[in-house]
């Protein structure tokens, strides 16, 4: 399919250079530190679960996907405070993810990649303890023979799963589980890992980008031969909605693979999928829940969508040259996004929230964490915020 093509509306929003102050950005990063030095007591030896109820996390063991974006939460707030207990609580964490990885607890999915990347990598690139680089290794071969299809090129949804037909898809969040594979072919020197994130993508290309540059959330594929046969959602409105959660794991998840493989395809696609994105943003710059609601003034939103869409524009504009005109695009839009989150979703709400943003919508149609906090919301938040304060930061990813 010819990519490229999707024009911005309403440029005029984003077309004028624009940035955070640096007063704006320091205060927003150190309440989001102070909130997390303050409640280390209660999350040192346990997890948050997902999204909260009343704003309050419950606590849990390391078994959901989750997870890693809290450990993930702690070495950013380390590398970007170097304040020791922030590293303490991380590595307080680390071996439940060696115990996760020994008993297979919840890893039979396309999400592994979340729970070992801000976890185990962050630690290897942060430590460079060849404990984490093996643990991540293994855990990425296991991840490679258990959930990559060869013979349909892309990444399943679930494995020891009854219902084949449930297990045969791949989803947008897999883009973000893909770079699991590139890192652990690059450090391992085979090829083929590299070989089925460069897939992963393709395939999400082919068959989850639909022509204006929305997404489907899933794709199904046929139980015996692996051939495509529709798209469908999970966390979406409706089969054909654009779930803005979804949308933005390609936002970000297509630079991330850029940056491994260089594939030019991938330019002209991310900016497909980022101006679908930008082209439906209300005017507080705030994503709704699914873009199928640009307008609506009842839906409730997703800031977490439009964290991970910051982190995907800032990551691209670090591959374009000042000459490719998505870049200021991306510039703007990109700080305008971060902007509106601190401003709208970060601020007093009349009761303690245990998050650092509300305004996440975790999933919809299930009744789940509607309009409350999440904490991959909070990671993406802060990595956002590092992204604009050093935007020499290496990244996990
Ligand atoms: N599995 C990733 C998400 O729900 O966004």
């Amino acid at each position: 399919m010819i990519r490229g093509n999707i024009a911005l509306e309403r440029a005029e929003r984003f077309e004028t250079p624009y940035e955070i102050s640096k007063n704006k950005l320091m205060e927003a990063a150190q309440k989001a530190l102070d909130k997390l030095e303050r409640d280390i007591p209660k999350w040192e030896n346990n997890f948050a679960l997902d999204y909260s109820i009343n704003f309050k996390y419950p606590q849990g063991i390391n078994n959901h996907w989750e997870c890693g974006m809290h450990t993930g939460l702690y070495w950013l707030a380390y590398e970007m405070s170097g304040n020791k207990k922030f590293r303490n609580v991380a590595e307080k964490h680390m071996p439940t993810y060696r115990e996760r990885f020994d008993k297979k607890v919840e890893l039979n999915d396309h999400d592994v990649g979340f729970v070992y990347i801000p976890s185990c990598i962050a630690a290897y690139k942060i430590t460079g303890e060849e404990k984490y680089r093996q643990l991540a290794l293994d855990v990425a071969d296991y991840y490679y023979h258990a959930g990559y299809s060869k013979k349909g090129g892309f990444i399943l949804r679930d494995w020891d799963c009854e219902d084949m037909v449930g297990a045969c898809r791949t989803m947008m969040d897999t883009l973000m589980n893909a770079p699991f594979l590139f890192w652990a072919g690059i450090e391992s020197g085979k090829q083929e890992y590299i070989d089925a994130a460069l897939s992963q993508n393709r395939t999400t290309e082919k068959y989850l980008i639909r022509k204006d540059g929305s997404s489907y959330h899933h794709y199904q594929f046929d139980v015996e031969t692996h051939k495509p046969l529709y798209g469908l959602t999970w966390q979406g409105a409706s089969n054909e909605s654009c779930w803005s959660r979804g949308h933005a794991w390609g936002v970000y998840g297509f630079p991330i693979a850029y940056g491994y493989s260089k594939e030019e395809y991938l330019i002209n696609l991310h900016r497909d999928v980022t101006y679908y994105m930008l082209n439906k943003l209300p005017e507080d710059f705030i994503p709704h829940w699914d873009y199928i609601y640009a307008g609506s003034n009842e839906q409730p939103r997703d800031s977490s969508a439009g964290a991970i869409s910051v982190c995907g524009m800032r990551e691209m504009c670090r591959h374009l040259s000042d000459d490719e005109p998505q870049k200021k695009i991306f510039e703007s839009a990109s700080a305008k996004m971060l902007e509106a989150i601190i401003d709208n979703c970060t601020g007093d709400i009349g009761k303690e929230y245990d998050g650092l943003i509300y305004h996440v919508t975790h999933a919809l149609p299930q009744g789940l964490g509607i309009d409350e906090c999440a904490i991959y919301g909070d990671y993406f938040y802060l990595e956002a915020l590092m992204r604009f304060i050093n935007p020499t930061w290496k990244g996990y990813w």
